[in-house]
């Protein structure tokens, strides 16, 4: 799949699109908690933390001081103007060489971010580097062999396709970071608390802060947004889908 650069439209729905509600929130919290140490404080590391969804929730959780690594000028630039917190910074970078010094993290979280990475062997290795000896790395991503059933992907031509070819198999996720000498630890589902209706659901998609969009052609995409009104008005529930969850242990 060609790269995409959140500088150029992503940036712009992202924070309406993607927003928690309170009750996501702190299911993620507990979800985080229950992987790292009991220890307080911990130093924090947000890969590809994007407009600042969890950094602060990081610092505020853990105690200890977060930096935030992104690369998009204009989703770091949201994260500084409105998810600001005194023990959190946000700093220019990517996974692949990041901007930090050797062991100065004891956890890393990278939410939705792997599949973006373009060369993830450096990435797993940059994260060792980083993270200290005994320290957890939280990977949420999706895997092609657990997708996730999202209620709006197939109402778009070829939606759980493209979907899939984003992702990798959990093979190949933990096989790239067991050579760069990460310990494997677990993967799992996070339940998840349903974002509000299935109309307020579809204007958050509507705003498409979703990279899934930009694999897809303009039709596809007005086809898809038609179905979806249909379906819509035809079943308004609830939607919830879970969110997979990776550790790993810095050996
Ligand atoms: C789906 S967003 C997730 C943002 C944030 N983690 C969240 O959950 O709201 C993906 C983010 O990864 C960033 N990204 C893309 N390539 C990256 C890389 N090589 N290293 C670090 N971050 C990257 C993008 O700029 C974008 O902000």
């Amino acid at each position: 799949m060609r790269p995409v650069d959140y500088d150029d439209r992503l940036h712009r729905g992202y924070a309406a699109g993607r927003a928690l509600s309170d009750a996501q929130r702190a299911a993620w919290a507990r979800a985080f908690a229950a992987r790292l140490p009991a220890a307080r404080p911990l130093r924090g590391l947000d890969l590809g933390s994007g407009t600042g969804r969890f950094t602060p929730l990081l610092a505020a959780e853990f105690g200890g001081p977060v930096t935030g690594v992104e690369p998009s000028r204009r989703m770091r630039a949201q994260a500084v103007a409105h998810a600001a917190h005194p023990r959190v910074a946000y700093v220019p970078g990517r996974a692949e060489a990041l901007p930090l010094p050797d062991a100065s993290a004891d956890f890393g979280l990278s939410f939705l971010v792997w599949h973006h990475v373009r060369d993830r062997p450096a990435a797993a290795r940059e994260l060792h580097r980083v993270l200290r000896p005994g320290g957890t790395l939280l990977l949420r991503t999706e895997l092609t062999d657990r997708l996730p059933d999202l209620w709006y992907i197939d109402a778009f031509p070829r939606g759980r396709e493209i979907l899939a070819a984003l992702y990798e198999p959990l093979s190949a996720v933990r096989g790239t970071f067991e050579a760069a000498g990460w310990e494997w630890g677990s993967v799992a589902e996070v339940a998840l608390p349903p974002a509000g209706t299935r109309a307020e659901a579809l204007a958050r998609l509507r705003t498409r802060a979703f990279s899934v969009f930009e694999h897809m052609p303009e039709a596809d995409i007005e086809a898809g947004f038609a179905e979806l009104e249909r379906r819509v008005a035809a079943a308004p529930g609830a939607p919830a889908a879970p969110g997979t969850v990776l550790t790993f242990r810095r050996p």
